[in-house]
């Protein structure tokens, strides 16, 4: 049996949605279980309650796991959750665990990949098969940080400079993690998960501006800026903090490097940004 954590996110729904799609049997772990009829399990699978503030749950819904997919909202509980999670998959007996990490996250240039590092590091030293994954940026991240001022304004307000990233589409992540966890092959794997190519912001508006027909440009803000935009957003103070740092190490050129792990284990090319604008662009339109 396959755990899948997160199983409402981003990342999981597409996973379970997939899983579904080839008739892999899985337990979906919520956090909220009432969200499990709006995804739909197929006959062969089950939903059960998981949340990493509560460990009774952990128990339960690693009994009889083989396989674990470690997803975790990000937040500074981040390692600790993660930790007690790998602790209790080696009392039940888990033999791999695919755990969602970040890209950079060795390099402890900032807050939240030192948090996954944290957490890869207790898990290397489990003893139990792993997998990390992990992604750049999701190009999914551009909605919500950018769409409303590109349909209010036309413009994206970023503090990346000149930097180009390599965006991630957050659906081949979970192309990614499907494949990995039906093969021991993965076993001690890393996979930095990138797009096919580095862009620049600048680049990013004007293609944003061809699929969408707006005159879009970009304006590059110091990070004050960018800390008031996110705080005004709603996002929690620990959140704003650790997206500001986050992009403040971005734009010193650390997510610019175009990964070919994708491509090696899925046999195609990543999803370019070109496609996934095209399929995002009500969004900016
Ligand atoms: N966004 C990016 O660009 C990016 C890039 C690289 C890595 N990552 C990493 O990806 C992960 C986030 O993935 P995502 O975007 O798929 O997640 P997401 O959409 O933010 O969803 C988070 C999931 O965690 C669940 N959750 C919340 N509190 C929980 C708790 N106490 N116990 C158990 N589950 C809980 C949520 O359930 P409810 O909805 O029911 O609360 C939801 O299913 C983070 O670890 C992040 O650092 C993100």
């Amino acid at each position: 049996m396959i755990l899948i954590t997160g199983a409402s996110g981003n990342i999981g729904r597409e996973l379970i949605r997939r899983l579904s799609e080839a008739g892999t049997p899985f337990r979906a772990g919520l956090h909220s279980p009432g969200k499990a009829a709006e995804l739909k399990l197929p006959a062969n699978s089950s939903a059960v309650e998981f949340d990493f503030t509560r460990p009774e749950t952990i128990r339960a819904a690693l009994a009889g796991v083989e396989r674990l997919f470690l997803l975790s909202p990000s937040g500074p509980e981040m390692a600790e959750w993660e930790i007690e999670a790998v602790e209790q998959a080696g009392k039940a007996g888990v033999r791999h665990v695919v755990k969602l990490s970040a890209f950079g996250a060795q390099t402890d240039g900032f807050a939240l990949g030192r948090l996954h590092r944290e957490s890869e590091k207790h898990l290397l030293a489990s003893g139990l098969a792993y997998t990390f994954l992990r992604p750049n940026t999701f190009m999914q991240n551009l909605v919500f940080l950018c769409a409303e001022s590109v349909r209010v304004e036309g413009r994206i307000y970023l503090p990346c400079g000149d930097t180009d990233i390599s965006h991630v589409d957050s659906r081949n992540v979970a192309e990614i993690a499907q494949r990995v966890l039906r093969d021991d092959a993965h076993f001690k794997r890393i996979y930095d998960i990138t797009g096919p190519e580095s862009l620049t912001c600048t680049e990013i508006a004007r293609r944003v501006s061809t699929v969408t027909g707006k005159n879009v440009s970009y304006a590059d803000i110091p990070p004050e800026k960018f800390h008031a935009r996110l705080a005004a957003m709603g996002l929690p103070g620990w959140m704003v903090e650790a997206m500001v740092d986050l992009l403040a190490f971005q734009a010193e050129g650390f997510a610019s490097a175009v990964s070919p792990a994708y491509e090696h284990v899925m046999g195609k090319a990543p999803t370019s940004f070109n496609k996934w604008i095209r399929d995002a662009a009500g969004a900016f339109a």
